[in-house]
């Protein structure tokens, strides 16, 4: 994708499909077309008092200038009222602009910025949204089917008084890590295992100068790392701890923050097996490893002044015959013991031994990122993404750091009220609890792994896939949390 900028009159832009926002109750013949021809502003003003042409929330207008205007066409975008426009709304509305107009084969689009621009977000911010909503509004995944869409965007002209250049160039980094991530998600599990994972991510950490490491089974017994290894006994795939670390801050080395992810890419349940609904879309269980390995090379592109290490916990989870059965006790890397008494729930023990490992490096804060619980989604629904921590001030700026891209999180308990709900008979810990809140079960025994380091869990189950396109999403893997994992670097590094 090209994006460009260009000054001047909007009506005199060479494009395919010129984009423009119309707040509803604003003075209609304001905005592009203040230098527009009698004959143009005649007609729309006609459609406008016929209540085609508006400027309600969610209203799209097409129209073909035949001649009236440079631009081929010109699409009129509803904002709705100007006090109660957010920037979600833009990101929405420009989502699916782009789409439309890649329906209708349109290749270059301009847009108007400074008409989607208010008093809180300026034309600036206007154009890192217009960024990032194309580029992930018009995300499709076609890897596996013969014949491809011919069609799409190449180029965006922004049309705004000043330049935003970098703005832009950082925007289009985390843009194309979103899509990264849903890439990686949405790969079927038999073209995206461990290995095949770890591939990709020391592919781009060579790309971006991020140091790479491979911890294989091997060097997991070395570290007795039983956890993440009773869950890849199962599993013919050789499991991975992938370990990326980018040095922003070199001259704090005593000062990073671990990002990591779950990586498992396929999860049956083990012997206690998923039903075959419930199976059928366990490849992006590894989507909080994706966000990782995409958070951190944007992470990288933007430069920012931090040191990170991206940590993924990559293995299937299988019922092999070398699979562990329900009742079998683990000791992770730091000695505690864990009675495996549900082989699917999963997650928590591979990012047990990830989060020791995490400690063992050194690091000052610790953001964990899974497709953990089926629970989560009962307990939020599908947009929010469910958040735990051990350090108030530390969760506290993880949420607004989404908040600062639009992604929702909410945080739920993790006290220490429920520490007695996965108490084993026989070992330090079970690995599922009874008694409900499953999410915060989930989340607290990871928690047991982080100690005293300050500790964020994101729980990604109910956000991770869509089925509806909407917005800046495409159906399939959405790439949440990248845009807070990157935020929150970039705010940590301020
Ligand atoms: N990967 C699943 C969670 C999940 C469910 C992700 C639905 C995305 C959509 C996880 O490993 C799992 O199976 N969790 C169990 C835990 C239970 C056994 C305590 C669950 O949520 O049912
Ligand atoms: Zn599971
Ligand atoms: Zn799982």
């Amino acid at each position: 994708m090209n994006i460009n900028f260009q000054q001047g009159d909007p009506l005199k832009l060479e494009t395919d499909c010129l984009l423009a926002g119309l707040f509803e109750g604003d003075e209609f013949s304001s905005g592009i077309l203040v230098e527009a021809p009698h004959s143009l502003v005649d007609s729309l003003e006609t459609l406008y008092s016929k209540g085609e042409l508006t400027g309600k929330s969610g209203n799209s207008t097409l129209i073909h200038t035949l001649g009236n205007a440079v631009p081929l066409r010109i699409m009129f975008l509803g904002l709705g009222k100007r006090e109660s426009m957010t920037e979600s709304t833009i990101r929405d509305v420009l989502g699916s602009a782009v789409r439309k107009a890649r329906g209708i084969r349109v290749t270059s689009i301009a847009v108007a910025v400074d008409t989607f621009s208010t008093k809180e977000t300026d034309s600036n911010r206007v154009a890192e949204i217009t960024t990032m909503a194309s580029i992930n509004g018009l995300y499709r995944y076609e890897n596996h089917v013969s014949e491809k869409s011919e069609t799409t965007v190449t180029e965006i002209l922004l049309n705004m008084e000043s330049a935003a250049e970098s703005n832009v160039v950082s925007y289009t980094a985390i843009a194309e890590a979103v899509n990264l991530a849903r890439d990686l998600s949405n790969t079927p599990p038999n073209h995206m295992t461990p290995t095949i994972l770890s591939n990709i991510a020391k592919e781009k950490a060579d790309e971006n100068g991020i140091g790479f490491e491979l911890i294989d089974e091997k060097a997991m017994k070395k570290f007795g790392m039983g956890s993440i290894l009773g869950v890849a006994q199962g599993s013919s795939e050789p499991a991975y701890l992938i370990i990326m670390k980018y040095e922003g801050a070199k001259h704090s080395p005593d000062d990073s923050i671990a990002l990591v992810g779950k990586g498992i890419t396929f999860d049956s349940g083990g012997l206690s097996l998923k039903p075959p609904s419930g199976m059928m879309t366990m490849k992006g269980d590894m989507a909080g490893g994706a966000a990782v390995i995409a958070a951190i090379t944007a992470i990288s592109k933007l430069n920012l002044e931090i040191n990170v290490y991206g940590i993924v916990a990559a293995t299937e989870n299988m019922p092999g015959g070398m699979a562990q059965r329900p009742g079998d006790v683990v000791t992770a890397m730091n000695g505690t013991t864990i009675e495996v008494l549900n082989t699917d729930a999963e997650g928590r023990l591979v990012l047990a031994d990830a989060l020791c490992y995490a400690n063992h490096l050194g690091v000052s804060k610790i953001v964990d990122i899974a497709t953990l619980t089926g629970a989560i989604r009962t307990a939020l629904g599908d947009q929010i993404i469910g958040t735990f921590g051990n350090n108030d001030l530390f969760t506290k700026q993880v949420i607004q750091a989404g908040s600062e891209e639009g992604e929702r999180l909410w945080e739920l308990p993790a006290d220490d009220s429920f520490t007695k709900n996965f108490k084993s008979e026989i070992a330090d810990i079970k690995n599922i609890g009874g008694g409900g809140a499953g999410a915060t079960i989930g989340a607290m025994v990871i928690g047991k792994f982080a100690g005293d380091t300050p500790w964020v869990h994101l729980d990604i189950a109910a956000v991770s896939r869509t089925n509806t396109v909407n917005g800046d999403m495409a159906k399939g893997a959405t790439g949440i949390p990248v845009k807070t994992l990157v935020s929150l670097c970039k705010s940590l590094s301020k």
